[in-house]
């Protein structure tokens, strides 16, 4: 790849004052300004203005209309808010994330274990890799306390004000090193990290100290570097092939529970032991699972272009598909069988690749000529989007339902006793029963097509209209009101909730339920659990 000639100065009002280098003359522009705008919606906490991502990325308003047209039409995106002008970040992103962390597959060949020792401390733990001369969580195990921020899986912290940091920087050349001290010279408050309070002056200075004292320990420690009371302990997971650090495994705690001192009295011998588990894990892993390629994807673009004509920017819609080739069975791949996984012409993918490497998301590796992910990646919207729960992912969905059938469409889970259903979700057109349904209200399960619906459903039928059986209730709750509903289902193809459409029964006989509202609530109910599934794949979705 060529090497970069000069510096530009980074986009006007970027957290990170990050010097950027000329792109090679074969990069791809529009791909460099889709990428762009992701970042600056993900530091921004997954919403911006046009006018807002004007500013955050120094793009003319033309080019991030064609940008969030383009984004929107691949599902990355939504526009919305009240002018619909809104630009969303979408649980559809979390695709981009997914392909790095099914590549890397460690979040899914150690994540049991993390979770099982959360467990048995009640305390937080996290899985972490070096992201250059930051840490980038990969995997988070949180409990639900207030006391301290927890951190989502892409967030990215300085290394030096954490504890996986000095493990990292053992193994840090000389080059990482002096990158490092610039970076620490360039944001001496740490601004370019979004995820955590500004440095204070008073912070200790003591990083070479303790990468020294990580190298002789095996261990590490933050004593509330990152916040006052926020203490954690690190222990690096070995590479059994390489004896390379593949990850660093955490405990974090609070110093009304423990002292730093004791977390290396009380924890790190738990903590130990489970990483110890977690490398014989990685001396054996199971084969990968094979997941089809995302071989049509030349066409779907191709076609967009036709539909869409000028606003749709198909470089960066081709470019972006070229991430989405890599996964479990595909982590590292050559020019070749990117061009082949995706259906794009080879010089196509040469150049989005080239992009990608020059905006430090692919690696390329001479001795093999493959090019894999870097974590970086997550930078792409995760951190937002990995704290998402199922009513925040069905809301969109129930709106347009709403909107095209003008009715009210409503999400509901069943209560821990089954006995009632609550509404976690809803879009309301008029109102048609004396009832004031909002989010939170009980009803009975039995007397709803909902509660039916969450009840009756048979497990993981396959097949489209079975996996969504309907439920129709008559007069439910009080005379005149009509509902029908139908389950949603979870990767697993277990029901986790359901979606309905109510009506008065004087607009819709119980046949057009079924012909005329049915169709557009399955379809509803498809979106919802795309989104779902996508966003479930690495993070646990919460009901509301
Ligand atoms: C840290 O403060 O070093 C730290 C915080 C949270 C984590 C891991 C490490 O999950």
């Amino acid at each position: 790849m060529p090497a970069p000639a000069h510096t530009t100065p980074a986009p006007q009002g970027t957290a990170a004052p990050e010097p950027q280098a000329a792109a090679p003359a074969e990069a791809v522009t529009p791909l460099i300004r889709g990428v762009a705008v992701l970042r600056r919606l993900t530091e921004a906490g997954g919403t911006l203005s046009p006018s807002g991502l004007e500013r955050a990325t120094g793009l003319a308003r033309s080019t991030v209309d064609r940008i969030t047209a383009t984004l929107a039409h691949m599902g990355y995106v939504r526009l919305e808010g009240r002018d619909g002008r809104d630009v969303v970040l979408t649980p559809r992103l979390m695709e981009l994330g997914n392909a790095y962390l099914s590549a890397l597959r460690l979040p899914a060949l150690l994540d049991a274990r993390a979770d099982a020792l959360a467990d048995e401390l009640d305390e937080s733990v996290s899985l972490a890799v070096g992201d250059r001369d930051g840490i980038r969580f990969i995997h988070q195990a949180t409990r639900r306390r207030a006391m301290s921020l927890s951190f989502r899986i892409g967030d990215l912290l300085p290394a030096e004000r954490t504890a996986p940091g000095p493990l990292f920087a053992t193994e840090w050349t000389r080059e990482e090193w002096r990158s490092w001290r610039e970076r620490r010279a360039r944001d001496p408050k740490d601004t370019g990290f979004p995820a955590i309070p500004p440095r204070r002056h008073t912070d200790p200075d003591d990083f070479a100290e303790r990468t020294a004292r990580a190298a002789r320990d095996g261990w590490s420690l933050d004593d509330q570097l990152i916040e006052p009371g926020l203490v954690a302990v690190s222990v690096p997971v070995r590479d059994p092939a390489t004896g390379r650090i593949a990850c660093v495994a955490s405990v974090v705690s609070h110093t009304s529970r423990h002292s730093a001192d004791d977390l290396r009295t009380t924890l790190l011998p738990r903590l130990r032991e489970t990483v110890a588990a977690m490398e014989r894990d990685l001396r054996e892993p199971p084969p990968p699972q094979a997941t089809p390629a995302p071989s049509d994807l030349a066409t779907w673009t191709a076609a967009s272009k036709q539909e869409l004509g000028r606003e749709f920017v198909e470089s960066l819609a081709r470019g972006l598909t070229v991430l989405t080739a890599f996964g479990e069975d595909r982590p590292a791949l050559t020019l070749t069988e990117a061009a082949k996984a995706t259906g794009l012409a080879r010089a196509t993918a040469r150049r989005a690749l080239i992009t990608y490497e020059h905006l430090g998301l692919v690696r390329h590796s001479p001795d093999t000529h493959t090019f894999t992910l870097t974590p970086r990646v997550l930078s792409l919207g995760f951190p937002p989007l990995s704290r998402t729960s199922l009513s925040r992912i069905a809301q969109p969905h129930l709106d347009d339902l709403a909107a095209e059938v003008h009715e009210s469409a409503s999400l509901a889970v069943l209560t821990p006793s089954a006995e009632e259903i609550q509404y976690t979700a809803r879009a309301a057109t008029t109102r048609i029963m004396s009832v004031d349904i909002t989010v939170g209200t009980r009803l009975p399960a039995h007397a709803t097509a909902l509660g039916r619906a969450l009840l009756t459903s048979p497990p993981d039928t396959p097949g489209e209209a079975s996996a969504h059986p309907y439920s129709l209730v008559d007069s439910e709750l009080e005379a005149g009101l009509r509902a029908i509903a139908v389950p949603i289902r979870d990767r697993a193809g277990r029901t986790v909730a359901a979606a309905d459409i109510a009506t008065h029964a004087a607009r819709h006989t119980p046949t057009e339920c079924v012909t005329l509202l049915l169709p557009p609530l399955r379809e509803t109910a498809t979106r919802i659990e795309a989104d779902l599934h996508t966003a479930s794949r690495f993070t646990r979705v919460p009901p509301t």
